[in-house]
């Protein structure tokens, strides 16, 4: 039988295609030129990984161009993965032979395909793969594939995590792409670290207890829940003055922040979804395939984490009842108050005010993926909802451009076959 993630909405494609002059029905923004570029597993024909999150990497991308869409083109990442290269070989692990398939980013004039047990491939303007980049040399983890720009510094900030010690590495690369900084964060374990959050003056850890195991290597995502663990965020001091500081938290599994912040009391505000532990283990089961009605996925809820450095007091909150993820945020507040946040709700778009709880969402009809922000005026510091989101319904062919304001279509431009379901992209506007 077909395994569950081989199938429906995220079953693979079988090859690479280009399309140029795309239909577009309404009207594209001329003011969205560049390319938006979305990663995801898609297993070459005949293969099953074993697991969602074990196949090859994709990137899809739909160049846009003073109101037209000029191109689509799809490419696997070319890791030496997909040479047969093995990950654990006989002197370790090699960190360049994973499948590349969850982020896509764009920094300092490089374009990043990310998975986060190993290291990025570099990209082509025609998402060709260029090879791995470990920063000259300086990079030796893994890295996350939700780096952190600072968007008033151009400084990427990031972590590796590895199956042995050190478990858990901080790096930060300076606005020129330059690997400045690398340190070593004590933890208890080798946890999946999916994500975590800077503000201002702090990084922001999730210690969550979703824990390595030795023996479920080879058998998919070799992670599982671990009661024994705890679940602790972590407050580091981005300057390196002063330790960690840890609050314990009641059990649970986050996958992505919306964003995190300091208030005007000093205290870090994480805005993330968060999955229950029996959630998060039914969920887990499931995307590994599992087909028994146990194994279901209904998400996580997005939750609000108020922690105060001054007193190691933590309060947690949710701030609504929607099954959600893929939170997104515009980028140039990352760290900083936002107002608002975007995410999917099965067939949704949801759009919080973060300040005021409240939300409306557009019922796209389908499933759509991540919708990314991008904003109508870059320069100008405009509102955080003064824009556009760009989401790839798959299933439908479709890039959809809602605009954030009131989440009303704008445009759909047509795709020229289905796109199967992934997971994170970047729009990268003409330098
Ligand atoms: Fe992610």
């Amino acid at each position: 039988m077909t395994a569950t993630y081989l199938q429906g909405d995220l079953a693979p494609v079988p090859d690479e295609i280009d399309a140029v002059d795309l239909p577009v029905t309404g009207t594209l923004p001329p003011a969205l030129t560049g390319r938006y570029l979305r990663n995801g597993p898609n297993p070459l024909p005949g293969q099953d990984p074993g697991h969602w999150f074990a196949g090859e990497g994709m990137i899809h991308g739909v160049r846009l161009r003073d109101g037209r869409a000029e191109w689509y083109r799809n490419r696997w990442v070319r890791s030496r993965h997909m040479d047969g290269v093995p990950f654990v070989g006989t002197d370790g692990v090699d960190l360049t032979a994973l499948p590349v398939n969850t982020h896509v980013i764009r920094h300092a004039g490089r374009t990043l395909a990310l998975v986060e047990q190993g290291l990025p491939y570099e990209i082509g303007g025609e998402l060709q793969t260029l090879g791995p980049c470990d920063f000259g040399g300086r990079l030796t983890t893994a890295m996350t594939a939700h780096p952190k720009e600072d968007p008033r510094t151009g400084e990427l900030h990031f972590f590796g995590y590895g199956f042995a010690p050190p478990y858990l590495t901080y790096h930060r690369l300076d606005a020129a792409g330059e690997l400045v900084e690398s340190r070593v964060v004590e933890v208890p374990g080798s946890t999946m670290m999916h994500d975590f959050a800077v503000t201002e003056h702090y990084v922001v850890w999730l210690d969550l207890p979703v824990v390595f195991d030795l023996g479920l290597l080879g058998d998919g995502m070799p992670y599982r829940w671990d009661d024994g663990y705890g679940a602790r965020l972590g407050v580091m001091p981005r300057d390196g003055d002063g330790p960690v500081r840890w609050f314990e938290i009641d059990p649970c599994y986050v996958f992505h922040v919306g964003n995190a912040r300091e208030d005007a009391a000093g205290r870090v505000v994480l805005d993330a979804v968060r999955h229950a532990p029996d959630r998060f283990t039914r969920l887990w089961r499931r995307i590994g395939g599992a087909t028994d009605p146990a194994a279901h996925a209904p998400g996580g809820a997005l939750h609000r984490w108020t922690l105060d450095p001054a007193t190691g007091a933590v309060t947690e909150e949710r701030i609504d009842d929607r099954t959600v993820e893929f939170p997104t945020i515009d980028d140039r507040r990352t760290g900083l108050p936002n107002r608002h946040v975007y995410a999917v709700a099965g067939e949704e778009i949801v759009k919080y005010d973060v300040v005021t709880g409240a939300s409306r969402t557009h019922r796209v009809g389908a499933s759509p993926g991540e919708a990314v922000f991008v904003p109508a005026d870059p320069e100008a510091g405009g509102d955080d909802d003064h824009g556009w989101l760009l989401t790839i319904v798959g299933s439908r062919a479709e890039l959809l451009v809602l605009d954030a304001a009131d989440l009303s279509p704008v445009a759909s431009v047509r795709l020229p076959r289905r796109v199967p379901a992934g997971f994170h992209g970047s729009w990268m506007p003409d330098e």
